[in-house]
Formats: C-alpha cells, structure tokens, sequence
C-alpha cells in the first residue's frame, strides 16, 4: 500500500478527523492552520476540541504527524492537500468564501516553484461550482509570483462525518464521494482510500471485517451538491418527523410509536427519526440557509428549504408553550437545562437550540440553570443570564421545571426518583429527546411532556 504524503490546511474538526484517519491509515501527514494557539496545543498534544477517541489516534500516530501554522511548507512537501477551512455563514444565509480564497491564493503561490503534481482535495462545504473558483484563484496565485501553468488538480471530497463519532465515519464511512474532472487526481484518489473502501484494517473502534465502502465518481460539482443535499435532507427528514409529532400531540397518536412504523419501510429508514426540540450544530442550520441562499442566486425560490427550518425553530418554540402550559407564567419560576451541547458527545454549542431556548426563557423572565457535562463555561460565556451549574441534580434543585435538551448518557440515567424530590411545584420535566419512560417519570412525581406522545 502506498505511503502518501499528506497536508491538510485547517485543524478544526473535519481537519483534524481527516489528518488523524489518513495518519492512522499509514500515511505522512502534516496539519496546517492560521491559528499558532491551536497549533501550540497540537504540539503539546493537547486537543483543542472534545472529541472521543481523537485525541488517542493523534497520539498513537505522533510520528506520522506534524503540525505547523505555515502554508509554504506544507505545500511543497504534499503529493495531496485537504482544505479544510470553515466556510461559515454570512447575514443573508450565502457561504463566506473568504478563508478558502485566501487558502487558494496562497497555495497558487507556492506551486509557483514546483513540477510535480498536486492534487488539491476540498473538504469544506462551498456553493456548486466553487472547485472551478478554487482552481482559478490558485492559477492567479501562481502567476501573481511570477510561474507559468502550475501543476495541480481540483477534487471535490465532500465529508459526511458527525461530531462525536468523527473518527468512527472517517474510517468506516457509508460511502466516500469524489468530485473530478481529472482521471489522474481520481486514481489518486482511489489509492489514498483504498484501505477506507477495502476496510483492510482493524481498529480499536470496530474489529469486525465490513462490506466495501461504496466510492462514488462525479463531476466537482455533482459532489459539492452532494453535500448539501446530504445535509438539507437529513435535516428535512427531522424536521418532518417534528411535524408529524406535532400533529400526533392533537390527534392522540404516539411520534415514537409512527416513527417506528414508517422507519421499517425500508424505502424510509430508521435513522434520523427522533422528534423533539429540533436541529441545530455546524451543518445543518448553514447548509440548509446555503442551499436556499444558492438556488436564489440562480433565480429558483425554494419552498422546502424554507419550511424545514421554520418547522426546526418552531421546535425551539414549543419548549417555552410545553413550559406555559403548566407552569402558566415563567416570570420568577426556576428553569433548569440539562445538557446544553447541539447534541450528546461534543462541547459544540454552534446553533445549539439551548442557546436559544435559555435566551427565550430569561426574555420571559424565568431563572435559568443550565447543567453539560463539557459544554457548560461556554454555553454560560454565550448566554450570562444561564447559571451554569457542576451537577444534573444542583441544577433541578428548587426548580419548578427541567428540560432535557440534550441527551447525553449520564442524563439519560439521571434517578429520576431524586429529581422528582429536588423539584418544586409542578414538577414538570419537558423531555427534549423523547428519551424517558413516561410512567417512570409519572411514578417519581413528576409531570411529563415529551414530543408528540402522551
Ligand atoms: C451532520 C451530518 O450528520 C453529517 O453527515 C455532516 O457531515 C455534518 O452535519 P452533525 O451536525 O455532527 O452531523 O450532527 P448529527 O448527528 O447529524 O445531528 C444534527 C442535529 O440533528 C443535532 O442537533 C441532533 O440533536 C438533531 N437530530 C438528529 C434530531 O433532532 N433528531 C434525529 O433523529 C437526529
């Protein structure tokens, strides 16, 4: 198997999954990024996110890896380099191209001085038609110093992967997507990821032998599309499965039990069924906002897009009426969050819906505490009116009423019985995630709402 020599600009999540996945695969990799602390870190050996399992593999692979802030370097040295710099949002929903611009630019500059091939993988989420921008801009940067016609391809390498099990989908994917218009860059390609796709290697996180993973060629703009319709219909499928709960709260039918039932058609599927207070994160709020922000560009006015995100702050909404219902005024009554997190397993609070839910709370003058097992200085930096508290059972203490915002495992198992004696009256637990057991919650003297059951 061949030995690749790696760069990969941007050592934020997707950066690093990659760079420690393709490292533990054997290769040589070398993480760049702007930011010299993060970088700092790095070298330390100490990870500037939480994410289980990374921080071993960086490790255990610490002689195949380097970190560094410069550009240059890097890019003399790869036969292949992942971007993977953030592409954030702007007011008006479109992608902020600024970063990756810059990146382009500078890696024009240095294949100025150099022959051999390069072949340029884009990792970060941008508009359709954005690897045609990145090649451009590299191809000025290599004239603005002065080269000719610089050696390198474009491959578009959209990335599936989910905080909290980043490592796990880099190595055990559902499938890999390459964008190319070049045969060459897609061999490449196929080699760096034939251990990915053959599933040759056995791994802490899962010994079994697996299927081959599924490596699908498209055109580069076939696969940044694949990336946002990836992303816009997972986040629909919630949103519909919210919907659907909505209207089982006014019918007397069970979201659990309809969810079940539609997810065995297998046309459907399972997954991404678990109604509640909704999406938020790094994914899907953007790509959702993006893709609308895309096709208006063009003149198309998308319907859908639009609807799933307003079904998905409604979600937001209906914590506070679950909340009205029972508690009828919130002005004085204690509120406790529990996990604050956009989902279990990550300190990530980029669109979380606690955010929002405790900003909306302390707006009707509730006091709030809010409770994560990682996420819990941060969440009190972004909202100061959340009373950030060490311990599940110190947040429900006198509270009035507690909501499971994120369903992390050790509030999964919190003991009911204790909180339902912590509360004061009326003792309402608003379960977020449909995870507890209605009776048992009843059973422990608590009043119980989750979304879209009894
Ligand atoms: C997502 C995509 O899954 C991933 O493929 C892409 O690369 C990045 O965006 P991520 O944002 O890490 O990954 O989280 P994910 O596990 O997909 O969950 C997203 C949000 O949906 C979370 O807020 C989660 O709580 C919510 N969710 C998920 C539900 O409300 N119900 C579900 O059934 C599943």
């Amino acid at each position: 198997m061949k030995e690749f020599e790696i760069g990969v600009v941007g050592a934020g999540y997707v950066g690093l999954a990659t760079g420690a996945s393709l490292a533990y695969l054997g290769n040589r990799v070398t993480l760049m990024d702007k930011d010299a602390q993060r970088i700092a870190a790095l070298k330390r050996g100490e990870l500037p996110i939480f994410e289980p399992g990374l921080g071993e593999v960086l490790a255990k692979c610490s002689k195949r890896l380097n970190f560094t802030v410069d550009l240059d370097p890097v890019v003399q040295a790869a036969e292949v380099l992942f971007v993977a710099v953030g592409t954030p949002m702007a007011e008006d929903g479109s992608v902020d191209l600024s970063d990756i611009s810059e990146v382009a630019r500078g890696i024009g500059r240095t294949l100025s001085g150099r022959d051999r091939p390069l072949v340029v993988v884009n990792k970060s989420t941008v508009p359709v038609g954005s690897g045609d921008y990145i090649s451009m801009l590299i191809q000025e940067g290599t004239e603005e110093s002065g080269g000719g016609e610089a050696n390198f391809q474009v491959v578009s390498n959209p990335e599936f992967l989910r905080e909290g099990s980043a490592l796990y989908d880099s190595l055990y994917p559902d499938r890999i997507v390459i964008g190319a218009d070049s045969r060459q860059a897609i061999e490449v390609m196929r080699e760096l990821y034939r251990p990915v796709v053959e599933q040759s290697f056995a791994t802490e996180l899962d010994p079994r032998p697996k299927n081959a993973v599924p490596l699908l060629v498209t055109d580069l703009a076939s696969a940044e599309m694949i990336k946002y319709a990836s992303n816009a219909f997972l986040a629909t499928k919630i949103s519909f499965i919210n919907e659907i709960a909505n209207i089982c709260e006014l019918t007397g039918a069970d979201a659990r039990s309809v969810a079940q039932g539609i997810g065995l058609d297998a046309r459907i599927g399972s997954r991404f069924l678990n109604a509640g207070i909704g999406w938020g994160g790094s994914c899907f709020p953007k790509d959702v906002a993006a893709l609308r922000a895309i096709s208006a560009e063009y003149g198309y006015e998308a319907i859908m897009l639009p609807a799933v995100a307003e079904v998905n702050e409604r979600q937001h909404k209906r914590v506070i009426e679950k909340l009205q219902q029972e508690l009828h005024t919130l002005r004085g009554k204690r509120v406790a969050l529990l996990g604050l997190s956009f989902k279990p397993n990550t300190d990530d609070l980029r669109e979380a819906p606690s955010l929002k839910i405790a900003s909306k709370l302390d707006g009707c003058g509730a006091r709030v505490v809010g409770y994560d097992p990682v996420a819990g200085k941060a969440a009190g930096r972004a909202v100061p009116e959340l009373v950030i508290v060490h311990d599940p059972y110190e947040a429900i203490e006198g509270a009035h009423a507690a909501v499971l915002i994120t369903e992390w495992q050790e509030l999964k198992e919190i003991d009911l019985k204790r909180a339902g004696s912590l509360m004061q009256e009326p003792r309402l637990l608003v379960d977020g995630r449909n995870v507890y057991d209605p009776r048992k919650v009843r059973d422990s003297g608590m009043l119980y709402r989750g979304f879209g059951r009894e």
